[in-house]
């Protein structure tokens, strides 16, 4: 039939990473992984297909490491030994074997020539680092009201407020529901003013409304732009506005009128999207009548009219195209302001467009754990802007649950806190006094590590590099790092340990070669070696290797409460190299030269430290600033930014 397949050996060492969204731990050798997107809701360990199809993996052993990207959009499958120990093979139903072998012999190296196979993350507004608060759902103006000022009366840092689907009148998409929010763009200006950017979900079904005055679905009909069966007639299918109708993302002109729609949400002052649902997920009957999931027919006709194809081809693009859709429409919609994109579902190439979260997770300690496996490889397929739900989607956290996973989530690349209908509340402040102060300094901590956060995005916008990296990535030769999913380098020099179970205030940390200090206390390790780290409920065990630069701003309520007028550069002795970036934040006048480099340079000796800063680099000024830069254990020094290059001697 249409099955190609092709077969190679798997060396007695050899492992395996990336894969896109998966479940389960690091590495998976051994295991079967198909790439087909799903709405995975319900997902455990062992779930197979999720909802970001990513046919591309690393095969990684000492000295050796090489990418495979499967280059086909079809159903597709990587058998890592399932079948037969020691032969892994992929097979495909497109009838055509098409792959390319990216040689490393590093991760770092193969990642770099993946991202440029498939491209890289444009640079997202600063705002998007900060934390982002999302419930379904924040379902009128008096409630998104006191959302935002419990946050800035209590002092939590936020910056992004998400509308989930009843801010739609009856989930119509491009819509406002008149009585829940009837000024939205009153909503938003107070919450611009009080710094919150709002992002409203977008879902691809079009509620079918053949007698009603719904202009979307009128255009989308008149134009014919709706997905239909091989026997021409439109394809429908049941999703939140029951019966609808769904648009081909595949053809230009529809995503140009998608893209363009968003208007009615951009011109209330939007300034990003949430695209969910698009695998595409959808049921046969309506949602009250137990339906069953369902696709649209394998030969329904997808595509722009010169490169017609069948869905069984554009399935896994879907989500992509859909995300790309709004991506393109944002950019023509908010003059020369970056916007936010999120999605659900994607292929690879995603990054291109949009941030990525995991979809329906749970409020358990497993879950937890989960997270940081499934970004890091998620990071290793090319997609850095990546995050899991904090506290958990379905289901009631602790307490205990919450105040640990908001460490983890200050790990995210995307820091957003969800949770669904019908469960509790998950604010910070809802677990009590102690989860509201533990969430404060995790929080905190988020924001002052914005400048060395917005460097690494920009690492990941022309390099491809991953922000959160599973330790293999930097000590690729040391096997013992091989399965350490439990631990992650956020960039290169800071790394977390964190807690992900109930009652545990102890736990190994390994420390891969070289020396590592404790960033909380300042002590001192030589690794390769393991320690027992305390970490009671207030402590997430965090490291930092000898050398490291990481650069600081003071705790802001929200990125751009005020320009940053100190910039601290917290420098540990050893040998080591930053390159600060920055830029205005949030316009796209860094692609016309308006961004800054600096260049800081740690060199120890036995009793002496020197750290060299080169003279700033472009066309961007910072904002006047005091400079501090702390030799950490030793003292600091501090001066005036003027940009000149200077020698600092410790
Ligand atoms: C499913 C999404 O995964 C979830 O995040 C969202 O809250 C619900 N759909 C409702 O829109």
């Amino acid at each position: 039939g249409n099955t190609v397949a092709a077969w190679k050996t798997i060396a007695d060492n050899e492992h395996f990473y990336g894969f896109g969204e998966r479940t389960g731990l690091l590495d998976k050798r051994s295991e079967r992984q198909t790439n087909w997107t799903v709405d995975a809701l319900d997902y455990n360990t062992i779930t197979d297909e999720m909802y970001q199809a990513i046919p591309f993996f690393m095969a990684l052993r000492p000295d050796l490491c090489y990418g495979i990207f499967f280059h086909t959009s079809h159903w597709s499958q990587f058998d890592l030994g399932a079948s037969q120990p020691g032969v892994w093979q992929m097979q495909t139903h497109s009838g055509e074997l098409d792959y390319y072998i990216l040689y490393g012999p590093t991760p770092d190296k193969v990642v770099a020539a993946y991202t440029e196979l498939t491209g890289r993350m444009p640079l997202p507004p600063k705002w998007a680092l900060g934390y982002h608060q999302c419930r379904w759902s924040y379902d009128s103006e008096d409630v998104v009201r006191s959302l935002a000022q419990e946050f800035r009366d209590r002092r939590l840092p936020c910056d992004v407020i998400h509308l989930d689907i009843d801010y739609m009148r009856g989930f119509r998409v491009f819509t406002w529901n008149p009585k829940r929010f009837p000024n939205p763009a009153t909503l938003l200006k107070d919450l611009k003013d009080d710094g919150f950017k709002v992002v409203t979900i977008v879902d691809p079904g079009v509620k079918y409304e053949p007698e009603a005055d719904y202009e979307i679905y009128e255009q989308g009909l008149e134009h014919d732009y709706y997905v239909r069966q091989s026997n021409g007639e439109i394809f429908h299918g049941y999703v939140w506005p029951d019966r609808s109708v769904f648009p081909d993302f595949l053809r230009p002109e529809v995503r140009q009128w998608w893209g363009d729609s968003q208007k009615a949400l951009t011109d209330a002052g939007v300034a990003g999207i949430w695209n969910d649902m698009n695998e595409p997920s959808m049921n046969d009957r309506p949602f009250g009548d137990h339906g069953d999931h369902i696709w649209f027919p394998m030969d329904a006709p997808q595509g722009p009219a010169d490169e017609k194809t069948t869905h069984a081809e554009a399935h896994n693009l879907y989500g992509l195209h859909m995300s790309r859709a709004s991506a393109e429409g944002l950019e023509r919609l908010r003059s020369g302001e970056r916007s936010f994109v999120l999605t659900r579902s994607g292929f690879a190439g995603v990054q291109r467009y949009s941030s990525v979260w995991m979809g329906d997770n749970q409020s358990w300690w497993e879950h937890l754990e989960l997270s940081l496996p499934m970004l890091c490889n998620m990071g290793l397929s090319g997609v850095a802007f990546v995050g899991c739900d904090i506290g958990g989607f379905a289901g009631n956290a602790t307490a205990e649950l919450f105040a640990r996973w908001m460490q983890v989530g200050m790990l995210y690349p995307l820091m957003r806190a969800h949770s669904a209908l019908d469960t509790e509340q998950h604010e910070p402040w809802v677990f009590g006094e102690q989860t509201e102060r533990i969430c404060r300094e995790y929080m905190e901590l988020r924001y002052r590590l914005l400048p060395y956060l917005y460097t690494l995005f920009w690492e990941a916008a022309t390099s491809g590099t991953p922000i959160l990296r599973p330790l293999l990535y930097h000590y690729p030769n040391d096997a013992k790092t091989y399965h350490l999913h439990d631990q992650a380098l956020l960039g290169p020099s800071l790394m977390a340990a964190p807690i992900c179970r109930p009652g545990v205030e102890h736990r190994a940390v390994y420390l891969p070669e070289g020396i590592w200090f404790d960033w909380w206390t300042g002590e001192r390790y030589v690794g390769p070696t393991h320690i027992l780290a305390h970490a009671p409920l207030e402590r997430m065990p965090l490291y930092v290797k000898a050398g490291a630069i990481i650069p600081m701003q003071p705790v802001m309520q929200y990125t751009d409460e005020r320009p940053v007028d100190e910039l601290r550069l917290r420098v540990w002795s050893g040998m080591g190299e930053l390159t600060l970036y920055e830029d205005d934040g949030h316009s796209f006048d860094y692609r016309e030269g308006a961004w800054a480099t600096t260049t800081y340079r740690v060199s120890s000796e036995v009793d002496r430290t020197t750290i060299a800063i080169s003279a700033r680099e472009g066309n961007w000024t910072p904002p006047a600033r005091t400079v501090i830069v702390e030799l950490v254990g030793v003292g600091e020094q501090q001066f005036e930014d003027d940009g000149s290059d200077r020698s600092l001697t410790f």
